[in-house]
């Protein structure tokens, strides 16, 4: 396997085969961090969902590893059981009395397709979801289900008739109460529950949140964890992320992630009312206003807020259909998060992981000035694995500017740029030779709000074989999107509609991971 099929991306991680979607139990222990997923070992659509993983020393390059929870291998038999979405836990103090010594702990949605009966007696119906743990003595590589599965058979009353849609659980340490956190979805009715244990076998429910903000579609894969405002460890704020499908930004079908930023008292969480939208009033906080930016999940283990999350980067519209293979699907690079004030208002922020700096072993690619352009220019420097750095300032009667990506024959490529009129970000992957039949709604132009900071835009694009990562401003707003263009168009250019002043363009390129 070289890894350099048509579409593969050069320094995202993919497995070399097959379908996957969510990140899952994402942990670093032990000097490794650790990215499992959605994964079918045996085809490439989603189905016979198991745990693929990988390890890595620095979420950058990644090696693939046996699968961690198969479904061909299971308590209720072979396809009996799907591994769903869930997170894991290192159990320090042994908590849990799971294993010999202190143990990796995961907690997933076991999926039962069929009536089945457990080998510990339990009577299961046909199409239950519910949440189960597994644990791991040999530093995550292999998993034994714990026999007392599920852990949370049924939903807590009065949300039993919601067996079929109750899932994935995300786990994490509340050391001020000393008991352990497990955060699950309530997809159909747009709740978030939360529950308490010192065992992370028994478990109580202890509160809920939701409806709120966007509830277009089921909400899935929360997540909760605290960050510093402003990088101040004194003012601790929580944030509760989770995906919506479809109901996303992107377009109307799309996947989304959003989030809420409030308080958590070991028990409740309540929103900040500047982050609270009555549900269905169409506003709502995006994490990414692309659409491939799907069931973000956060890792645990990291140092005391430290949020670096790894998203799947596709959509449930069309990831069965994208043109790739013999793999499908995508995650984006790691990101740091952080909490920033901007125009007043809490916002989260993402930057591109600093780790992605060991991919920029070559020369500089590309560096220019202009102190004003009005038109077209064409640059001398092309590729297909770049990290993109430009800032500009509106001059007169500016009203967009756009760098293209991967022009060339007779489009202008992927254009990623500003629109000063409407004080947005954009990506437009509809005019270019890309390989689009597979989707209707492939095709698009994707805007993320940005305002000018002193009057200055700044944009970082990451670009890779098949996707665009687009990061504005601080990171207030960012685009994630995949592309598919011919490979024979690799040029670069930019196109300023009005006079843009200012401008200051550096490209680098970026080394691939997988030689
Ligand atoms: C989100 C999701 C999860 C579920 C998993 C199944 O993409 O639908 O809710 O656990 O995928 O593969």
């Amino acid at each position: 396997q070289n890894y350099t099929e048509r579409y593969r991306p050069q320094f995202h991680w993919t497995p070399a085969k097959n379908w996957m979607n969510d990140p899952n139990g994402l942990i670093y222990h032990n000097g490794q961090y650790h990215m499992y997923y959605q994964y079918n070992p045996t085809g490439d659509v989603w189905g016979n969902m198991s745990w693929g993983h990988a390890v890595s020393q620095d979420m950058i390059y990644w090696e693939e590893q046996p699968l961690a929870l198969s479904a061909f291998n299971t308590p209720a038999g072979v396809l009996g059981e799907f591994f769903f979405s869930g997170s894991a836990v290192y159990d320090e103090f042994h908590s849990s009395h799971l294993g010999d010594s202190p143990p990796l702990v995961a907690a997933y949605t076991s999926y039962y397709p069929n009536n089945v009966t457990l080998p510990n007696n339990q009577t299961i119906r046909g199409g239950t979801q519910c949440q189960s743990i597994a644990y791991s003595n040999d530093d995550g590589l292999s998993w034994i289900e714990y026999e007392g599965n599920p852990v949370l058979a049924l939903p807590p009353s009065p949300y039993e008739d919601q067996w079929k849609d109750f899932r994935d659980p995300y786990l994490f340490w509340y050391g001020k109460g000393a008991y352990w956190v497990m955060v699950v979805s309530l997809p159909q009715l747009h709740k978030i529950l939360i529950y308490h244990s010192t065992d992370l076998k028994q478990w109580e429910h202890v509160s809920e949140f939701g409806p709120s903000n966007a509830v277009g579609g089921v909400w899935e894969c929360p997540n909760l964890f605290p960050l510093p405002l402003k990088g101040n460890i004194h003012d601790i704020k929580w944030v509760l992320m989770a995906g919506i499908n479809p109901g996303g930004p992107a377009f109307s079908g799309a996947s989304g992630t959003q989030y809420i930023v409030g308080n958590f008292d070991g028990t409740f969480f309540k929103a900040d009312p500047d982050s609270d939208y009555d549900p269905g009033s169409g506003n709502a906080n995006w994490v990414d206003y692309g659409p491939d930016y799907y069931a973000s999940l956060t890792y645990n283990g990291l140092a005391n807020y430290e949020r670096v999350a790894i998203t799947w980067m596709s959509d449930w519209a069309y990831g069965a259909t994208i043109p790739t293979s013999p793999w499908r699907s995508a995650m984006t690079v790691p990101r740091e998060l952080t909490l920033e004030k901007i125009e007043g208002q809490t916002r989260l922020i993402s930057i591109p992981h600093s780790n992605l700096q060991k991919l920029k072993n070559g020369p500089l690619l590309y560096a220019n000035h202009w102190d004003s352009a009005t038109g077209n220019i064409s640059l001398p420097v092309s590729g297909k694995q770049l990290e993109v750095s430009i800032s500009f300032r509106a001059g007169k009667n500016a009203k967009r500017f756009s760098l293209g990506v991967r022009t060339g024959g007779k489009t202008s490529g992927t254009l990623i740029g500003y629109d000063f009129t409407t004080q947005r970000m954009f990506v437009d992957r509809s005019s270019t030779t890309d390989d689009s039949s597979f989707s209707d709604d492939y095709k698009g132009i994707y805007y993320g709000p940005l305002q000018t900071q002193d009057g200055v835009v700044k944009l970082r694009v990451f670009l890779d074989w098949s996707s665009v990562e687009l990061f504005g401003g601080r990171g207030e707003s960012t685009i994630t999107a995949q592309i598919f263009p011919s490979g024979s168009d690799t040029g670069l250019s930019l196109f300023a509609n009005g006079e843009v002043i200012d401008i200051n363009l550096k490209v680098e390129a970026l080394a691939s991971i997988w030689t």
